[in-house]
Order: structure tokens, then sequence, then C-alpha cells
């Protein structure tokens, strides 16, 4: 089977229930689900059909209240706190709606930090960061504070950030939520970009019409289940 077409994330029977002061909150009810390599893919819906608790189940940053999720043939679903954490590590990039960058270190420091925590010395973290900050339009702004940048800068470097380590899949929950239009969908432009160049599965979630369109496959979810899958031509 070629890599185009290799299957990377299978969900099962997901379900999450929250239980916030003994009453049950259904926020993921019962999704299948099958993503391949490289694909680019919006998590569409309105706010509470359960996008962020999706995106956090894929992410290992919580565990299914039943159901089963397989990242490349391995169980992720039930990992300890220890192996999630080396697994996010290694495989996953996250992008969030506000941005979550390190406000006291420069543009660079920002984006080196990720490698600075694989242990990659010195001189290859300079080559790789110069390479990726050029590859994101940020070179010129690379000894900046990211304080002093505009919304739209700081979600470039936060692109940046979350493909530096080579990761298999990003997970971008509401990326361009704090953003204005125009650099909204310049973000989505940006990891369209590098989706294709680097092969990367990108996952985001979105309410917004115009940015759910940029989607090459848009899954929509009310109520914490799939309602729709399809597959768009894209315009622009
Ligand atoms: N930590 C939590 N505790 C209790 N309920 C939650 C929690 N997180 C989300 N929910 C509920 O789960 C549902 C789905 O929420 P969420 O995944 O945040 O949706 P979305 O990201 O699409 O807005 C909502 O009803 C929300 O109120
Ligand atoms: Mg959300």
């Amino acid at each position: 089977m070629s890599d185009a077409t290799r299957i990377q994330l299978t969900l099962r029977d997901i379900t999450r229930v929250y239980t916030p002061n003994n009453h049950q909150v259904q926020a993921v009810a019962g999704i299948n689900l099958i993503l391949r390599q490289g694909e680019f893919v919006c998590l569409a819906g309105p706010s509470g059909s359960g996008k962020s608790t999706l995106l956090n189940l894929i992410g290992t940053l919580d565990q299914p209240s039943s159901g089963t999720i397989h990242f490349d043939n391995r169980e992720i679903s039930s990992l300890s706190r220890s192996a999630s954490a080396l697994f996010r590590r290694s495989a996953i990039g996250f992008i969030f709606q506000t941005f979550n960058l390190i406000p006291v270190l420069t543009v660079f420091e920002n984006v080196e930090y990720v490698l600075v925590l694989q242990g990659i010395g010195t001189d290859e973290r300079q080559t790789r960061v110069t390479m990726m900050l050029a590859a994101t339009g940020l070179t010129e702004l690379a000894q900046r504070r990211v304080t002093e940048l505009s919304g739209g800068q700081q979600q470039r470097v936060a692109v940046a950030r979350a493909l530096i380590g080579n990761p298999l899949l990003i997970l971008a929950d509401e990326p361009t939520g704090n953003l204005d239009s125009t650099s909204g969908a310049a973000i989505l432009e940006l990891l369209h970009h590098l989706n294709r160049e680097h092969r990367t599965t990108i996952l985001y979630s979105s309410h917004d019409p115009r940015i759910i369109s940029l989607a090459d496959r848009v899954i929509l979810l009310q109520d914490g289940k799939i309602i729709e899958d399809r597959i768009q031509p894209r315009g622009a």
C-alpha cells in the first residue's frame, strides 16, 4: 500500500462522558473515524459539539470513557501518563487558539525550545530552526519577543513550533479563532502548504464557514456525533 493511502489513525466507538456536579455530559457520543497519512481535514461543528474533546483524545491529553484509538497500529487511548507524554513529543504537534507561546522568549527561542526538550544539540537546532523560520516567513522576526507580534504572526510562530519536531500529525484547535479573517486564511494556507510539502497529516477544528471551506475533507460534528464526512474540492 502506498504511503498516500496508509491508515494513520483509527477511532473505534469513542465516547467521552464528563460528570460535572453529578450530572452526565456526553461530549463525544460514539465516534468511528479513519484518517490517512497526509490528509488535510477540518473538524467542523458548532460550539459545544465536541471538537476540543475529540482533539484532546486523539492527542492523548485525555482518555476516552470507552472505545479505542490506534495511531500507526499502536493503541494510544490507554497509555500511562509518561508513555503518552513521550508519544506526544515524538508524534504530535499542537496548535491552540490562544497560541500558548512562552512570552519571555524570542520567536527563535520559542521554536528552538521543542528541540531542546528532544535533546538535540546546538548546531542542529540552529540549522533546523533557521530553516523552519524561513519556511513560515518568520526570518525577519526571529529575534523579537513574541509579545511584540500581531496575532497572525504569533500563530505563525505556533505553526513553526508545532512542525519543528517533524510530527506525523498536527492537531490544531480553532487555530484561527483569535485572528481576523485575512490572518486566519493565511494561517490555513501556510498549514496547507506545509501539509503538501512534508505530508504531515493536519486535523484542525473550526466553526467558521470560510476556514472550513479550505480543508480537503470536512468532518461535521453535532452533539458529539459525526453527522457528515465529505471530501470537498478546494476553492481559491
Ligand atoms: N471539562 C469538562 N467538564 C464538563 N463538561 C465539559 C468539559 N469539557 C467540555 N465539556 C462539555 O462537553 C461538550 C463538548 O465540549 P467541547 O469538546 O469543548 O466542544 P467544542 O470544542 O466543539 O466547543 C460541551 O457540552 C461542553 O460543555
Ligand atoms: Mg472547542
